[in-house]
């Protein structure tokens, strides 16, 4: 059967979380947000609302053992067809591949570029950066098909010879690359005072911008509203301890944002940079610090876009599974014709979203004031991720038996953390998350 190992299903699931909302987003949103009462924050948020709507897609995905659309439906007391419609969130997934191959994209650049010249500048470096994305359509469409390429590869070799095998090589080469970066910063002055931002709590900077930025990283972290961990735990063996399995790609990532957080701010911090430089941190910022280091900071910059390209693609891979399964199951096609569909999908909207940035085309791929690549962002990660999520805690609370999610669940662990997720699951998380889309949504 094409499934998981457990080891193997926690290395791909802890793939799928890291990635570039580890390295790229956490770091500059913990540095717009001032440091460490953010990170407390965050960490909250993770464990009681991000782990939670984790626990609740594996539970669904391992009694499935199908696509998510299979899968509600198998698990729901009434066995109602119209739980079909949850299958809805796969689509997301494959709207946030098109523009995240894109930034893949941009990246792949940085590791080419890092070889011969750094920027030593902020200006040439902001220069350079918007050169790229809005000048350099030729470039930026080659590399979002090498991106997509590889993604489409891997994927068409399916679960185990696919998806694990990457996770079982990146995985690890990334783990390698951070931890040399960390015993670099490790070496350098400024790291206490990057232990001392991201630890000394000021809490006078943290109002209600803060908390939903917390709870929408958590989120997107650990990949949570489009059926990721849903599609990959109906690949993990059925008696498997999916509790213990979450909890541990919880920790990775994690761990791996901390450290990465570490390493970013001692970075800026040698160099007297700002680090509530937003988005631009790890484009702009970082470059120029790296030039400043010699031979050792080309070293530097290409182990550490390199580092970013990899944890991108473990991540890519995990965003068109469920569309792909959901292709395969519920239309009866093969992995290769699911691949082609969803596939060509993702790269065309990608064109479109790589083009809505652009000089060229910016303007005709501009609506309501915002380019295609930010609609795409806003649609899945603001409006269809939170749904999703809505309508999984939802499901789980009050539609599906009490007696065999408390079944499930003591097989691996205590009666007090089923309790304890079972009321989070009805109350607390459906709750936050509709504060969150209605904050998306303009509303409050
Ligand atoms: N978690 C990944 C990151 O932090 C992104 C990601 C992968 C994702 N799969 C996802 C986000 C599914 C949302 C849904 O970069």
């Amino acid at each position: 059967m094409n499934k998981f190992s457990r080891i193997g299903f926690i290395l791909a699931a802890a793939g799928s979380a890291v990635g570039l909302g580890n390295i790229w987003r956490f770091p500059y949103i913990t540095g717009e947000y001032g440091g460490g009462a953010f990170i407390i924050v965050y960490l909250l948020a993770i464990l009681f609302i991000g782990l939670t709507v984790f626990l609740a897609e594996a539970v669904i995905g391992q009694n499935g053992q199908s696509d998510v659309s299979t899968s509600f439906i198998s698990l729901s007391k009434s066995k109602n067809e119209n739980w079909k419609f949850a299958g809805f969130m796969v689509a997301a997934g494959l709207i946030i591949l098109s523009f995240y191959s894109v930034v893949l994209g941009w990246i792949l650049d940085y590791v080419i570029t890092s070889f011969s010249s750094l920027p030593t500048e902020a200006s040439v470096a902001g220069a350079n950066f918007e050169k790229l994305i809005s000048d350099d359509i030729g470039s930026l469409l080659v590399y979002h098909t090498l991106i997509a390429g590889t993604v489409i590869f891997i994927v068409l070799k399916g679960i185990k010879e696919g998806i694990e095998k990457i996770n079982l090589i990146l995985m690890p080469l990334l783990g390698l690359i951070l931890f040399g970066l960390l015993i670099y910063a490790l070496s350098l002055d400024s790291f206490s005072q990057a232990v001392s931002f991201m630890f000394t709590p000021d809490f006078s900077k943290i109002d209600s911008h803060a908390l939903l930025a917390a709870l929408g990283q958590a989120f997107f972290t650990l990949s949570l509203g489009v059926g990721t961990i849903l599609t990959y735990s109906a690949s993990l063996p059925k008696e498997a301890n999916f509790v213990k399995s979450s909890v541990m790609v919880a920790i990775v990532d994690t761990s791996i944002a901390l450290i990465a957080g570490l390493i970013i701010f001692t970075f800026l911090f040698t160099a007297g940079a700002e680090s509530a430089a937003g988005p631009g941190l790890v484009f702009i910022s970082l470059p120029v610090i790296f030039s400043g280091w010699g031979v050792l900071g080309h070293v530097i910059a290409i182990s550490f876009f390199v580092a970013l390209v990899f944890a991108g693609i473990t991540s890519a891979v995990s965003m068109i599974e469920p569309a792909l399964r959901f292709f395969i199951e519920r239309f009866n096609i093969s992995r290769r014709s699911a691949t082609i569909i969803c596939g060509g999908t993702f790269y065309v909207l990608g064109i479109v979203a790589l083009l809505s940035m652009s000089k060229s085309f910016g303007a005709e791929l501009t609506f309501f004031g915002k380019n295609a690549f930010d609609i795409m962002d806003f649609m899945s990660s603001s409006l269809m991720m939170p749904i999703a999520a809505i309508m999984i805690c939802i499901f789980l609370g009050y539609f599906v038996d009490k007696k065999v999610l408390e079944e499930k669940f003591t097989t691996h662990t205590s009666q007090t953390i089923f309790n304890i997720w079972y009321f989070l699951i009805r109350y607390l998380v459906p709750v936050a998350i509709i504060v969150l889309l209605l904050n998306k949504l303009g509303a409050i």
